[in-house]
């Protein structure tokens, strides 16, 4: 594997796959949903029927994504990739060495060939190629541009292709130097200059330094070994993440966030609300945590030894066995899966919010991240006094929902719901329905709740107590928002 390419290959690779449309896009229309859909759950024989003409798009997905022989497409410059040991060749035919594959941000991501059922067993230091994973990251990190930017565990440098443009200096590390060389391709196939590389375990690389923007997609399966360096940290069940979110704040900048995906045990008799939130507990940060998914552990265990292409070998049933003893040497019920961010707000009075998001919400979260994370901050730092003398206003994208017995006059549940960003709904009573209807940023919320006791005959002292309370979730969740104006 090289460290680098010589200097014009490449943007000549890069020319050459453009020409050829090996692209994101090239590539579905050329393989059509189908053929697409099954490549994402790693089937490539409908995607090798749909590239099957020797035409140069499909000779470059067999090569470089399917990593099947092909007859070298003809611009390609087989000699130079083959000295640079990313083809070998062999009667005529070349084969790839690695994975590369175009990106959504238009860049190129190198990485280890992946693996498929009945290939050989994975390497220790495999380099993992860009996925759902990474996907997902890069939709919930930031938008907002940032000074200084550090991608911990870079792998194959996927995030560090969406952070170039936003953020004017890159620094990536992994413990893996392998990864590391990878990154250097895909930045290189890409056009990003200026990232520093840096191996190392953590934060070590970057002791005594501090990012506007931390973000980690780090290795963090839950596993009895750490057997492979791009999933399993080594340390001990979700140690390694727990340990990422408490160090995290030292190396952030006054106002600068971190970003990473995690996974957490739930733990038999314990709160795994508990468990997360104590990672962020004393950070001096404020906190968002997110889980979108729970797994069993027999699912878990499956879904991993399946990654590295171990079903049906003749380790499975011990490896399998193995994993789900030692879940149960812990009295693990579940492993969750989810989103942390951590924000340096500077506040003495940080809040940390613990929440479960199974429904489907709008991408990029990373274009309105910042709002949630203010809305959170802001409500848990409002007096009930400020909050009676602000001015609600009830989000734009707010619908309302009211289910009840036909003909009656009341319904039985009203329900607001978002039809935009996290997409929440929230049962609400009478009269936080009636202050949605009402609140337009026009007139403080006090005058409000007193019209509203006079329409319904509560007491207006009563409703001065117990709207705050009502409303406090709604603002932190972003169903209202205080109007500035
Ligand atoms: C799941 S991969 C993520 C790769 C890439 N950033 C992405 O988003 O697809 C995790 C990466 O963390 C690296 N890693 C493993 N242990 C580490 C450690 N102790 N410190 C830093 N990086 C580590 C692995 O080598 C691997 O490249």
């Amino acid at each position: 594997m090289p460290d680098h390419l010589p200097g014009h290959l490449p943007g000549r690779l890069r020319e050459l796959f453009l020409d050829a449309g090996y692209t994101v896009d090239g590539v579905r229309e050329r393989l059509g949903d189908v053929a697409a859909t099954a490549l994402a759950r790693e089937e490539t024989v409908p995607a090798l029927r749909a590239t099957r003409d020797g035409d140069p798009l499909g000779a470059l997905i067999r090569l470089w994504w399917l990593g099947v022989p092909v007859e070298a497409p003809g611009r390609l410059p087989v000699d130079e990739l083959a000295a640079a040991g990313l083809v070998t060749v062999d009667g005529g035919l070349v084969t790839s060495t690695v994975h590369l594959q175009p990106w959504e941000t238009g860049g190129y991501v190198v990485s280890d060939r992946k693996v498929r059922p009945g290939d050989p067993a994975l390497r220790e230091d495999h380099v993992v190629g860009a996925g759902g994973a990474s996907a997902n990251l890069a939709q919930l990190v930031s938008r907002r541009p940032a000074g200084r930017a550090l991608d911990l565990g870079t792998g194959c440098g996927v995030q560090v292709l969406h952070l170039a443009g936003r953020a004017e200096r890159i620094v990536a590390t992994d413990v893996n130097p392998r990864a590391l060389r990878m990154a250097r391709l895909s930045w290189a196939l890409s056009g990003v200059d200026g990232v520093e590389a840096r191996e190392g375990s953590l934060f070590d690389p970057v002791a005594g330094e501090r990012f506007d923007l931390v973000v980690s997609n780090p290795p963090f399966v839950i596993s009895p070994r750490g057997r492979f360096t791009y999933r399993e940290s080594g340390f001990e069940a979700d140690g390694f993440c727990r340990d990422l979110v408490r160090l995290a704040p030292r190396f952030l900048s006054p106002g600068g966030t971190c970003q990473l995906l995690a996974n957490w045990l739930h733990v038999g008799g314990e709160d795994w609300r508990d468990r997360v939130g104590g990672w962020l507990a004393g950070t001096g940060c404020d906190g968002w945590v997110v889980q979108r998914d729970v797994q069993d552990p027999a699912e878990y265990a499956e879904l991993w030894l399946r990654d590295a292409a171990e079903q049906g070998t003749p380790r499975y049933r011990e490896l399998y066995d193995d994993w789900l003893g030692w879940f149960e040497s812990m009295n693990v019920t579940g492993i969750g899966f989810g989103w942390i961010t951590l924000h340096d707000s500077g506040s003495l009075d940080p809040v940390v919010r613990v929440e479960e998001l199974g429904q489907r919400v709008e991408l990029p979260v990373g274009e309105y991240v910042d709002e949630v994370l203010a809305a959170i901050g802001a409500t848990h730092r409002l007096t009930d006094e400020e909050l009676l003398g602000a001015r609600l206003a009830v989000a734009g994208d707010v619908m309302e929902e009211r289910v009840g017995t036909p003909g009656a006059e009341d319904p039985s549940r009203i329900v607001l719901r978002q039809t935009r960003g996290l997409r929440r709904g929230a049962r609400v009573g009478t009269v936080e329905a009636a202050l949605a209807g009402v609140c337009d940023g026009d007139y403080p919320l006090e005058p409000l709740l007193a019209a509203i006791a006079e329409l319904t005959g509560e007491s207006f002292d009563d409703l001065r107590v117990k709207a705050p309370e009502g409303l406090r979730p709604l603002l932190a969740e972003g169903f209202f928002h205080i109007s500035q104006g």
